[in-house]
């Protein structure tokens, strides 16, 4: 940090008023590099975007008075292997977590879709297409507990009595309505973008006596949770739906309390077994590269189900925004 503190002042005029500026060290494992020199504040958060966009991770912040002269975005390599510093001057306005400056739009591609795929790219994988609610029974067939074994995975979310847990993507409600009974001081929340999905949940819950349930028309891009509101985000056979992965995920991100965890449940792409279409499943890799990117931290890897990962990720208590 001192070597590249001391390039910074080389490189800015003799003598000049500090300006707040955030210093954001990266890890870049794209090696994305940097087009040299000074270049406008812009440039630089578009060079943050791409360093996400290739697997990179923020690993800390520093909002710090640094004598830029004008504003402007540098960078230098970080004291480890693949880190890069950034430097950007900050303006008013400027949001204190440098994730919240990425373009979403930049972050995805497209191609011809796949026959299960909407064309669409997002970190070297094809988003699936949505289930329609018509398929809502073939979520609630009597065999899935054995075919999925759902119990253990009841069991291995460890949940607290005042727990609030939010199934995103809920479709009918089959985990929503099996995790509001563990949650009898808390409550569970089904989010979905489908009404007629939330409408079949809210009936089941109805003819079950489940009471503490409710439900959210979520966006595409939006789960309509306060921040800081819940502990537990549970994401069955939902995530490789969703059209906009990343505002989602940190959408989930900020409902979440910090400590609060994230259950994601994926079909494994690693085993060729799981009669699954293809753009349904996701491997224990990529779905660690998409959450890690956007600010969770990774805390273990259940495969104790016959189908399936059940990866678990933490909000920190502490993000790496600048103080
Ligand atoms: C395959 S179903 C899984 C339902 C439930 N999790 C289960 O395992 O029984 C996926 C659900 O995710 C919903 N979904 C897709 N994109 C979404 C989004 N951005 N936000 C909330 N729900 C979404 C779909 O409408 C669908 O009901």
């Amino acid at each position: 940090m001192r070597m590249f503190i001391a390039v910074l002042l080389s490189l800015v005029s003799s003598v000049v008023l500090a300006d707040p500026c955030d210093v954001v060290v990266l890890h870049n494992p794209g090696k994305i590099e940097w087009p040299g020199g000074k270049q406008d504040v812009k440039q630089g958060h578009e060079f943050l975007t791409k360093v996400i966009a290739a697997g990179g991770r923020v690993q800390s912040v520093a909002r710090v008075d640094l004598p830029m002269a004008t504003s402007g975005s540098f960078a230098a390599p970080g004291n480890r292997k693949n880190q890069i510093t950034l430097i950007w001057t900050v303006y008013d306005d400027s949001s204190s977590d440098p994730l919240d400056l990425i373009d979403p739009g930049k972050l995805y591609g497209s191609k011809r879709p796949a026959p299960d795929g909407i064309g669409k790219i997002y970190m070297g994988r094809e988003i699936s297409q949505v289930m329609g609610h018509l398929g809502a029974n073939w979520l609630e067939r009597p065999e899935r507990e054995q075919e999925e074994r759902t119990d253990l995975l009841v069991e291995l979310m460890e949940v607290d009595p005042d727990d609030v847990i939010a199934d995103i993507g809920s479709g009918s409600g089959y985990f929503t309505l099996r995790m509001a009974p563990r949650v009898p001081e808390g409550r569970a929340i089904g989010v979905d973008i489908q009404p007629e999905m939330n409408a079949i949940l809210l009936e089941n819950a109805r003819k079950q006596g489940i009471e503490n349930v409710e439900t959210i028309l979520g966006e595409i891009d939006d789960v309509k949770i306060p921040d800081n509101t819940v502990d537990v985000v549970l994401l069955v056979d939902a995530y490789h739906e969703f059209s906009n992965p990343w505002e989602m995920k940190r959408s989930m991100l900020k409902a979440l309390k910090p400590g609060g965890r994230v259950v994601l449940v994926e079909y494994r792409e690693e085993d060729p077994t799981v009669m699954i279409l293809p753009h349904h499943k996701m491997s224990e890799k990529q779905a660690r590269l998409e959450f890690e990117s956007a600010g969770f931290r990774w805390i273990t890897t259940h495969d104790e189900l016959p189908q399936q990962h059940v990866l678990i990720f933490e909000k920190p208590m502490v993000q790496p925004t600048a103080g």
